[in-house]
């Protein structure tokens, strides 16, 4: 009989991937590479727009797949020895995944796949020889395929088991997110009284309200090696 492994669930942002080179949303004042975000990120700006929708995607892919994972993401795969670890972002790119994490929810659907336009259920995984997608694009089934993103004004499908996941943490750890977009924020409120929260940002949000918060203002990897040393103390 194994010892449980306390659980750690992590809630991870667009601040965990900066230093691999993507750039975050907010930091560039509401610009997502010089796209206004509604235009390209929203139901509205898909219906007005969905070539450069789908052109927009098709960019982030092509930026992705020179990207890697970083010191972040590699500290969440080491954490897993001693803790049974959630990793549920709001991130659509793939380096959770990239560096190991064997439990990664991504919230606002993830840069690699595609879904049919009529039965969000059928999900298809693109790979790097066909990274790009027009409104023509048909799936192997035939159907008309869209960007697996949650795009503004849509609802968000994982929520309800993000908030199962995060329900059952032992500790919560927050990292790199402006918390301005919900329910993804909302997720710290399902965090049962007495865990411990962990916040690592380099310009943290407020959290005022949300008990048991230690805030480490620092960048994600920096953040999380004194993350560590704080567990390794504790144990
Ligand atoms: N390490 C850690 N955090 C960082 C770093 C870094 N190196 N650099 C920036 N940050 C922090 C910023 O201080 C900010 O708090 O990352 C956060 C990024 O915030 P946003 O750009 O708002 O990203 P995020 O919170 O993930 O956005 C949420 O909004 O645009 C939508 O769907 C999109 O998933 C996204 C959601």
């Amino acid at each position: 009989m194994t010892k449980e492994k306390p659980i750690l669930v992590i809630s991870s942002g667009a601040g965990i991937s900066a230093e691999s080179g993507i750039k975050t949303f907010r930091d560039a004042d509401g610009l997502w590479e010089n796209y206004p975000v509604m235009q390209v990120a929203s139901a509205d700006g898909f219906r007005a727009n969905p070539a450069l929708v789908h052109q927009f995607y098709n960019e982030r892919r092509k930026q992705l797949i020179h990207a890697q994972p970083n010191d972040a993401h590699r500290i969440l795969v080491e954490l897993e020895k001693d803790y049974d670890v959630y990793v549920i972002t709001q991130n659509v790119d793939d380096l959770h995944e990239r560096a190991g994490s064997s439990k990664v929810l991504h919230l606002h659907g993830e840069l690699m796949k595609i879904r049919s336009v009529s039965d969000p259920d059928y999900i298809e995984s693109l790979d790097i020889e066909h990274l790009e997608t027009s409104p023509e694009t048909r799936g192997r089934r035939g159907d008309l395929m869209r960007p697996h993103i949650v795009f503004f004004q849509e609802p968000v499908p994982m929520i309800e088991e993000a908030a199962r996941i995060v329900s059952m943490a032992d500790i919560f750890v927050v990292i790199g997110t402006s918390l301005v977009v919900y329910p993804a924020a909302g997720l710290l409120q399902c965090v049962r009284p007495g865990v411990p929260i962990y916040y690592i940002d380099p310009n943290p949000a407020s959290t005022a309200g949300v008990s048991d918060v230690t805030v480490i203002r620092k960048t994600a990897s920096q953040g999380l090696r004194e993350l560590k040393d704080i567990l390794e103390k504790g144990k």
